[in-house]
């Protein structure tokens, strides 16, 4: 893994890659041959073009441009590399820094995702996947590919499996055997036994679904006990139909995607146990589905939390920060240096930020900065919204001491994070990722589905403070 990035070979066609600012002085320099090849192949040289030049034996040689899209050259720039070659072993030239190196090799193996789990692979534009490879970009650290690119994959296939074969049960599976590959130590708590272990919340909103579908609290932590601590904290609801409160025909429609939170910390979490950074790890899941049910909790219910405050269910359909109120409580509870939670907790973010940006909330000011200029490095970028006080007062209800919705759909993701930040401990530096996990539709590196977003720069971030 990654299948398509495989070990230098002979046969291997060389790739020049090209900046498109450079593109003309780069074509002055070439024979006559090769400008007219380009010209009659109607060659532009704009950003995400591939030419092959002709040999003998087929192709003796690539160009690749890159640039042209607003990624000016980061990450995604490369993917091109693998939207324009169809088949074929290919192997860079050019002399990349160690930054470019891992970026060639990230964005085409990215661009090299498809999820198949559901249908034969022959007979599918996808058939590349198998005969289009590139040879490691030399200079590249292909530890950290694997990493980045291994997490991503989980991400991507935990979002697009339908919830008929991903519930809370097989969201538990897939954290498990991810704390054992790494020799973490893994517990859940399932059903009724979430009420006697105190998480009254998270079994609030799972208890309608039905029994094989139970709501479960699932943890794992790695790593040497006295190193910093890090939490991570994903909201996993594997289908939201709302509740009783329902969701509309096309609310409801990619509700499937809702555990996409938990899918982010579980992929973060592999990523630094794949590079064995210096922290210890600690990560909860809140998974359950939202069903609409006889036993499903009713809109002005009031019920409990670990925190000791009881909240009002003003929304059934407001459920991801009602399970996370648990987590969150649980993860303050041995005072860690960080905490990162990531939900697909409001339309509101999206709204706000569409669909690719997610919403950064963050009550460490030193940490939120971190972040947001590690995104931009990574170019996985947040925007940071803000933890406006003065708004709090909205969050209260008349008969609990919390409501989950509010009165006006104003500044919803505000809302939400504010009704989170309740239940994060005093003196927690926590960050709060509200994020889609969806491509809406395909971009190059960016297949329709399932998606990470913001886990790159989060783990640059941890990286950075902590990696050797
Ligand atoms: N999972 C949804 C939020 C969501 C919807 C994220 C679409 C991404 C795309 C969440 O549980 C939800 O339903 N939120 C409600 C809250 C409202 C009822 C206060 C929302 O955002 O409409
Ligand atoms: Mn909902
Ligand atoms: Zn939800």
């Amino acid at each position: 893994m990654p299948n398509c990035l495989i070990d230098p070979i002979d046969s291997a066609v060389p790739v020049e890659t090209i900046r498109e600012e450079a593109y003309d002085g780069w074509l002055a320099g070439q024979s006559d041959a090769v400008r007219r090849w380009l010209t009659a192949c109607g060659f532009k040289g704009q950003g995400g073009q591939v030419a092959l030049l002709p040999g003998e034996q087929g192709p003796r040689g690539a160009i690749y441009v890159i640039g042209g899209n607003e990624d000016r050259g980061g990450l995604w720039s490369w993917s091109g590399l693998w939207d324009g070659l169809k088949s074929g072993v290919y192997r860079i030239v050019t002399e990349l820094s160690a930054a470019d190196a891992f970026d060639a090799a990230m964005g085409f193996a990215l661009a090299a995702y498809s999820f198949d789990r559901y249908r034969k692979v022959e007979n599918t534009e996808q058939d590349d996947a198998d005969t289009l490879l590139l040879v490691w970009p030399e200079g590249c650290d292909q530890a950290a590919v694997r990493g980045a690119y291994g997490a991503t994959v989980l991400v991507r296939d935990l979002i697009n499996t339908p919830a008929s074969d991903l519930g809370p049960t097989e969201l538990s599976a897939a954290a498990k055997e991810l704390a054992d590959a790494s020799g973490a130590s893994f517990r859940e708590i399932v059903g009724v036994d979430l009420i006697r272990e105190d998480f009254p919340a998270v079994y609030a909103v799972g208890r309608g679904a039905e029994e094989s579908r139970a709501p479960r609290l699932l943890e794992f932590t790695w790593g040497r006990a006295d190193a910093p601590t890090v939490t991570l904290v994903g909201k996993g609801v594997t289908f939201d139909t709302g509740g009783l409160d329902i969701k509309s025909t096309t609310g409801m429609k990619l509700m499937k995607k809702d555990m996409g939170g938990a899918a982010h910390a579980l992929g973060l979490a592999s990523m630094i146990m794949a590079a064995k950074l210096d922290v210890r790890l600690r990560v909860i899941i809140a998974a359950v589905e939202n069903s609409v049910s006889g036993t499903a909790m009713r809109p002005l219910d009031v019920i409990g939390t670990r925190k000791g405050l009881s909240v009002e269910i003003g929304n059934t359909d407001a459920e991801g920060r009602v399970i996370l109120a648990d987590a969150l409580a649980l993860a303050s509870e041995d005072r860690p240096d960080i905490v990162f939670d990531f939900a697909t907790l409001t339309g509101a973010a999206r709204v706000a930020l569409g669909t690719e940006l997610p919403a950064l909330f963050c009550n460490d000011d030193t940490l939120a900065a971190e972040i947001l200029d590690a995104g931009t490095q990574t170019a996985d970028p947040l925007w940071r919204l803000p933890l406006h006080g003065p708004y709090k007062k909205q969050t209260k209800s008349k008969i609990a001491d919390l409501r989950n919705d509010t009165d006006s759909s104003y500044g919803g993701a505000i809302m939400a994070a504010l009704f989170l930040e309740h239940f994060v401990g005093e003196g927690v530096s926590w960050a709060h990722v509200d994020l889609m996990g969806w491509n809406v539709s395909a971009q190059s590196g960016k297949p329709e589905g399932g998606e990470a977003m913001s886990m790159r720069a989060l783990f640059e971030v941890l990286a950075r403070r902590y990696g050797s």
